[in-house]
């Protein structure tokens, strides 16, 4: 119990859960499984991960899918006003959008109440006192990426087709959403991470979202990070290793690949299995920047994390079309020390870490001796690993690298 008080209060006070209970279960199926037509909204793979987002409370205290008042809010506030009146950090919109003709048909049958269904029509979960307004995309792109550039990979695969209104509403989710991948165990949901984390009492929990393979500088951070922990005081501080398991571009490594190079990462003592838990973090990949590691930031708050690492470039990328980088690589540790709404977190920046070749193992950059290091790229390890070459001793452990050759090699047609 005195674990359980330590874990930092969830946004809004009480972590929103939205999966309705076994005895009302079957009621809710049958009633979205009877409506009609226009009154079932088919969801998306992105819609999906965003449903299971909000039905475990990673965006408390977010009820479901945007209305229009919430959505201007994190559109130009990147935070929302909670029941209580205080402000909540909320960067990135969480909308569902509808064609036109489904919001005519919606509109002109009075209904108040919608079912989202899969692509297969089975019924998820039933939106409530609906509203429908306008979907202005251009504006919602330029505002979230601060670029409407061709060739974002969210906008081109979740918002470019999407329909031109948005529908928000209050959820009821049937069940907890499951993806039968083998890999469900790891997805936690916020209240089963506040309970493991207080069944370890833990009096501290840092949390490290990612979304590549980890490699040595990525473990720097979080070793790190464990030792200042120690010598601020705390006697249990525990690592969440939080990968992030929705949508992500097409040349990330995908999320079974990387969930076994992680596996390897503790197996091979890089990181301590004790003190460390691994889960997945459901939400889709924005690659947002300094924008969306608010998001990232705020999240792991209701999964019960008061501190958060973040590095180099946070939730960034190429630019789409010009050869730089989309945001300032500084950037996103700047705005998260600074963003409304997260004062409660505690951020712990960290400079850039890179390969030096002096002492032959991953180290903070040192500027005074820049020609020492080496930065391997993204592109530059695909290339390494596609080719069967090997980075240099201390950059990743062993039998991570492994792993991503053979992800590199099932590519490659035989
Ligand atoms: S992210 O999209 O999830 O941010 P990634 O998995 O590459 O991407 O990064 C995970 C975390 O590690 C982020 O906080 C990022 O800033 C940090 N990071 C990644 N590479 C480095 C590096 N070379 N030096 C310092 N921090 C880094």
């Amino acid at each position: 119990v005195r674990a359980r008080a330590s874990l930092i209060e969830p946004d809004g006070g009480r972590l929103v859960e939205l999966v309705v209970g076994e005895e009302r279960r079957e009621a809710v199926r049958r009633e979205a499984a009877a409506m009609a037509a226009p009154l079932r909204v088919r969801l998306g793979r992105v819609e999906t991960e965003w449903l299971h987002v909000l039905s475990e409370g990673w965006a408390s205290p977010l009820r479901g899918f945007m209305r229009e008042a919430e959505f201007l809010q994190a559109l130009h506030f990147n935070a929302i006003r909670g029941d209580d009146g205080a402000m909540v950090n909320m960067s990135v919109p969480i909308v569902l959008a509808v064609d036109d003709a489904q919001r005519r048909a919606i509109l002109a049958s009075g209904a108040r109440r919608v079912a989202l269904v899969d692509a297969r029509d089975r019924p998820l979960a039933i939106l409530s006192d609906i509203e429908i307004y306008k979907h202005n995309k251009e504006e919602r792109i330029a505002r979230t990426w601060g670029t409407i550039a061709p060739g974002l990979p969210y906008v081109e695969e979740a918002i470019t087709n999407a329909g031109d209104w948005l529908i928000g509403g209050d959820l009821e989710v049937i069940e907890p959403i499951k993806y039968n991948d083998g890999l469900d165990q790891y997805r936690l949901s916020p209240a089963q991470l506040r309970e493991e984390f207080a069944r370890r009492n833990a009096d501290a929990v840092f949390a490290f979202q990612l979304r590549n393979p980890v490699h040595n500088g990525h473990a720097l951070l979080m070793t790190d990070t464990r030792r200042r922990l120690l010598e601020m005081g705390y006697k249990n501080p525990v690592l969440l290793l939080h990968p992030l398991g929705g949508f992500t571009k097409a040349d990330d490594v995908p999320l079974s690949w990387r969930m076994k190079q992680h596996e390897k990462v503790l197996e091979e003592g890089v990181l301590n299995p004790e003190s460390t838990v691994v889960a997945i973090f459901p939400s889709p990949m924005h690659y947002a920047g300094p924008t969306e590691v608010q998001w990232h930031a705020k999240a792991r708050i209701n999964a019960g994390a008061n501190f958060y690492i973040v590095g180099r470039d946070p939730a960034g990328m190429s630019h789409p079309t010009e050869k730089r980088d989309l945001y300032d690589a500084d950037h996103g540790k700047k705005v998260l020390s600074m963003a409304p709404g997260l004062e409660r977190l505690n951020i712990l920046p960290f400079k850039v870490a890179a390969y030096d070749t002096k002492q032959k193992k991953m180290d903070f950059f040192d500027p005074s001796r820049k020609d020492d290091f080496l930065f391997i790229s993204g592109t530059k390890m695909r290339t390494l690993a596609k080719n069967r070459e090997s980075p240099p001793d201390g950059f990743m452990c062993p039998g991570g690298w492994k792993v991503l050759v053979e992800y590199y090699d099932s590519l490659t047609p035989s």
